[in-house]
Formats: structure tokens, C-alpha cells, sequence
């Protein structure tokens, strides 16, 4: 079968959008970033959160706003890097925070505000875009590079 590419998934809540970070940290093995992209207070970090749960990281997750990057390991010894871009002035600052150094094989790499330093991820980055409804509607636009299928999600999609 033709591997998914993208997919539309909408949440009327912040437990849905959890529940699609958690499905999307379960349906993707080995190395992989994701771009996190909305306005302030879409989700970014509550979808963020069911992603590290995925991996069984402990406690809660918070924006890396001031500190930029997190970095959590989680029960089954999976690292998660959580950066936020928000205040970086672009690429080039993105760079200079060594996340490349800190990457293992099987790191989830987590960028919040990711379309602001779009040249400085990786060319098999998938991006999350969280755009706002009424109230708590999300609509949630997943979007796959090449070679990751993204049917595991399928349940939920539009
Ligand atoms: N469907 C929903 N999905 C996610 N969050 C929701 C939803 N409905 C309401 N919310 C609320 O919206 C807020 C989202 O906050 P969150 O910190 O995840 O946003 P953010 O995009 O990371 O913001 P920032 O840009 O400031 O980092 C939370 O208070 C959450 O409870
Ligand atoms: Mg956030």
C-alpha cells in the first residue's frame, strides 16, 4: 500500500490532543523530529506531552520557552529533545544549541515554533500544524516526508 503522507486529525480538548502526541510517539521507531507549528497556546506542548508519555517519560512537560531545549530520558531508555524556538531569532541560533550533539540513534527530536528555523531541520522532519477552533476545537495537520507511513494515526482522522 501507498504509505500515508498526511493526515487531518481534530481534537476537542486538551486529552485528544495529548492522545494524538501519544499515538504519533508509539507509530514512530528510531530517530525522528517533528516540527511543532501554531500560535501561542495551540497545544504545541500538550501534544508534546503525549509524545514523551509515549516513551515513558516522567512528570510533566513544559514549554522550554526561557531554557530552549529540554531534555527528558524516558523508561524505555528513549531520549526526547524539546526545544522551543520562540524566542530564537532563527536557524543559525537553532544551530548554535548543539542539539546535533546530543541526538542518539533513537532520539525524538520535538521543535516547538519549528517553522521559524525550517532550513535548520532535517530534510525528513514531520510537521505538526495546530491551528485553533472554537473554544477547544484543534484541527491538526500532520504532514509526513517521504518513507514514513503515517497510517498507525489513521484512526481519529478526518
Ligand atoms: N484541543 C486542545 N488541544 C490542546 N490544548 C487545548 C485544547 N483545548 C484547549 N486547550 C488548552 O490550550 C492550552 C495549550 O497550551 P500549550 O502550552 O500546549 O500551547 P503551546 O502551543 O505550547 O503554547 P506556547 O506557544 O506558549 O508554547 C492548554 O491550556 C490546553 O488546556
Ligand atoms: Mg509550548
Amino acid at each position: 500500500m501507498t504509505p500515508l503522507r498526511s493526515l487531518v486529525v481534530r481534537t476537542s480538548g486538551p486529552e485528544e490532543t495529548r492522545a494524538c502526541g501519544l499515538a504519533l510517539g508509539r507509530s514512530l521507531p528510531g530517530h525522528v523530529t517533528l516540527s511543532l507549528e501554531g500560535p501561542l497556546g495551540s497545544g504545541k506542548t500538550v501534544l508534546a506531552g503525549g509524545v514523551c508519555e509515549a516513551v515513558g517519560v516522567e512528570g510533566p512537560i513544559t514549554s522550554p520557552t526561557f531554557t530552549l531545549l529540554n531534555e527528558y530520558e524516558g523508561r524505555s531508555g528513549r531520549r526526547v529533545i524539546h526545544v522551543d524556538c520562540f524566542r530564537l531569532s532563527g536557524a543559525a541560533e537553532f544551530l548554535d544549541l548543539g542539539v546535533d550533539d546530543r541526538l542518539t540513534d533513537d532520539a525524538l527530536l520535538l521543535v516547538e515554533w519549528g517553522d521559524r528555523v525550517t532550513e535548520a531541520l532535517p530534510a525528513d522532519t514531520i510537521r505538526i500544524r495546530l491551528e485553533p477552533g472554537d473554544e477547544d476545537e484543534r484541527r491538526i495537520v500532520i504532514l509526513g516526508p517521504e518513507g514514513v507511513d503515517l497510517a498507525a494515526l489513521e484512526a481519529g482522522a478526518e
